[in-house]
């Protein structure tokens, strides 16, 4: 199996700062599947679900996974929010479900100085009512293939990286 920290999480919960921070504390290399996949076709999230659809997408995020489990190591990977769903993710590393109540989410993003631009970016948090139905969906199926899991609601990136240290029994501060 290979050895990489992988962040799962709902949207906007926080899995690319925690990836960032925990990075910098670390001096773990992170990427993340959806620039991964931003940069594999050249458009944005929201124009890959306008032009060619969701199944696309998951199309791409499989292909993703299966180039994470075949080459990449000993790396923080950061994934959307329903990157989860993809197969065999366990055998590419640690799985860690960063928790947060769907309130805690919302008005984080709505209080980020770039919240609109967060938003929008997002085709499954433009409808608030779907958006919820996903959340309750997905709770469950985060915990059933998640490692670990991580309260991280109100905490910032450094804090959310010191719990994924503590939990995973990571060497921190990077020298
Ligand atoms: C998605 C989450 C998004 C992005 C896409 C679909 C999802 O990533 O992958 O819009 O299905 O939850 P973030 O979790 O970074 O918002």
């Amino acid at each position: 199996m290979a050895d990489n920290i992988i962040l799962i999480g709902f949207m906007g919960v926080g899995k690319g700062r925690a990836a960032r921070a925990l990075a910098a504390q670390t001096g773990l290399y992170t990427i993340d599947t959806d620039n991964l996949i931003v940069a594999l076709v050249k458009k944005k999230i929201r124009t890959i679900f306008a032009e060619d659809g969701e199944p696309c997408f998951r199309a791409l995020e499989q292909r993703t996974a299966d180039w994470l489990r075949h080459y990449v190591h000993n790396t923080i990977v950061s994934t959307g929010g329903g990157f989860f769903m993809v197969n065999n993710l366990g055998e590419t590393g640690r799985i860690v479900y960063l928790h947060s109540s769907l309130d805690g989410i919302l008005s984080a993003l709505h209080s980020h100085p770039k919240a609109t631009r967060k938003i929008r970016k997002r085709p499954l948090l433009q409808d608030a009512a779907k958006a919820r139905a996903l959340y309750d969906e997905r709770l469950p199926l985060y915990r059933g293939v998640a490692d670990y899991e991580i309260n991280v609601e109100g905490l910032d990136g450094d804090e959310m990286a010191g719990q994924l240290i503590k939990t995973l029994k990571l060497p921190g501060a990077a020298g």
